[in-house]
């Protein structure tokens, strides 16, 4: 197929991109961090596995969405920290009251008051939660949350969406991938799945195991929509069985809506679990939900007391300034409102290069404007590895890392149109790999998912 012209958004942004960059320090730093961390990296979605061999290898500073690596070449960042950072990279707002409470003491012996301002203010967010416990992982407040609902409930099995990528570090979720070496067998019996947008199929789970299910966990919205009456249902099936409804709102809290997917949904879960973008990249967790569940990891009920989240780093001052600033510039400067916008522009754009080079069905985006992915496909219309390396190549040829297109406060008109420029000459390569076979354009190896048994 010939090439296509340039889109109208062509800008002459003067830009660097597609320049011959210098990656030797990024190279060398990499050979090192592979001696000395397993896995390179000590986050496996960041890993040298995770992205194309012409990736910068080691990212030295941010500014808004914008990063530059150790090599000193500047990319325009999506996801940013993991869908952590969403009001940008350094910003300063944020910088400032966590730099302000550092001054005032990390940690103490006794709690800090600033431990109750926050959970007033997280509280006030969320509809349905009475109560709150903080800790520094999303892994920490979704497995506290499967040890309260079995507390809770008396029951020992656990119902998690078997589609959605990931709820926890901890053996009750790992125990479910493809990398469960280390988890007992019997830990893993223990957790059962259902696929999203099947209500039938979490029935027969209840059905099957009668008086077991302590918890019902999933998100209440990942990349496709729910369908009508599904959360309703999930909520009136744990409900009539007495389990426990958990939404892990990690990734949808901060961006599907102020008060998270559950507002959105209009669907209150009884526990819910927060992180990421609460605290723009400060270290920060929550677990959320009603008082009547919640209390049982304190001290004021007659029941058996449950060991609800006690961390040492748990409170730490300044991640919960942090908190309390995004949470005030969220509600003050409509920061959801604007992560949805630039998505639907964003996604505007891309669609404008799928259509001019031919590429429907082959490049797909999906997802809510606030948390836009991408599929990619090879000519036989299969999911594919080898073209997501591909383009991801050429994106960062022309200095845009897009493991995703999920935006951020800081992601401007300008970064748009500059990552939508990028878009149109890796779609362009992407159009001649379809035609000419991949291998003349793919530079090294595919990436490959995470949870894969052996290398
Ligand atoms: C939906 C979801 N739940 C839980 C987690 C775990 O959070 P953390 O990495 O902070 O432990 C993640 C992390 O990616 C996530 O995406």
């Amino acid at each position: 197929m010939e090439h296509v012209q340039r889109p109208s958004f062509d800008l002459t942004s003067g830009h660097a991109s597609n320049v011959k960059r210098d990656f030797s320090r990024s190279r060398t730093l990499q050979r090192k961090a592979h001696r000395l961390i397993p896995g390179g990296a000590h986050t496996y979605a960041k890993g040298d596995d995770q992205y194309p061999e012409n990736a910068p290898g080691f990212v030295a500073r941010g500014h808004g969405c914008h990063v530059w690596d150790v090599d000193g070449n500047e990319f325009i960042e999506y996801g940013m920290g993991l869908r952590a950072v969403t009001l940008g990279h350094a910003y300063k707002p944020i910088l400032e009251a966590a730099y302000k409470q550092m001054q005032l003491g990390a940690n103490f012996t006794r709690p800090a008051n600033i431990e109750v301002e926050a959970a007033e203010n997280l509280l006030e967010m969320i509809d349905g939660a009475d109560m709150v416990k903080f800790a520094k992982n999303g892994s920490d407040v979704t497995t506290a949350a499967m040890r309260l609902a079995r507390a809770y409930t008396g029951r020992d099995l656990i119902a998690i969406c078997g589609d959605q990528p990931f709820f926890s570090t901890d053996d009750w979720f790992i125990g479910t991938t493809d990398m469960r070496a280390g988890i007992p067998p019997h830990i893993c019996e223990l957790t059962m799945t259902f696929p999203y947008n099947d209500l039938n199929a979490l029935s027969r789970l209840f059905d099957m195991y009668p008086s077991r299910i302590a918890a019902v966990i999933l998100e209440a919205e990942a990349c496709s929509p729910p369908k009508p009456g599904f959360l309703e249902g999930v909520k009136s099936l744990c409900e009539e069985r007495g389990a426990i409804l958990v939404f892990d709102e990690m990734i949808t809290g901060f961006r599907w809506h102020l008060g998270g997917a559950q507002k959105y949904h209009s669907v209150l879960p009884h526990l819910s679990t927060f992180g990421k973008a609460m605290g723009n990249g400060f270290a920060l967790a929550a677990l959320v939900g009603k008082s009547e569940i919640m209390r049982l990891g304190g001290w004021e009920h007659d029941r058996e007391r449950v060991f609800l989240l006690s961390t040492t780093h748990g409170a730490e001052t300044h991640a919960l300034a942090a908190a309390i600033e995004t949470m005030r510039i969220y509600r003050e400067q409509h920061v959801v409102d604007f992560l949805w916008q630039q998505g639907g522009r964003l996604r505007q754009l891309i669609n404008q290069s799928i259509a001019e080079n031919h590429l429907e069905g082959f490049f797909e985006v999906i997802g809510r404007p606030c948390n836009l992915v991408f599929v990619t496909r090879d000519q036989s219309h299969n999911r594919s590895q080898a073209f997501r390396t591909l383009f991801m190549q050429e994106m960062i040829r022309h200095g845009v890392i897009a493991p995703s297109f999920v935006v951020s406060f800081s992601h401007s008109d300008a970064d748009l149109e500059r990552t939508a420029e990028a878009v149109f000459e890796a779609h362009k390569v992407y159009r001649d790999a379809l035609d000419n076979g991949i291998d003349k354009y793919l530079e090294g190896r595919s990436v490959k998912c995470v949870f894969r048994r052996y290398n």
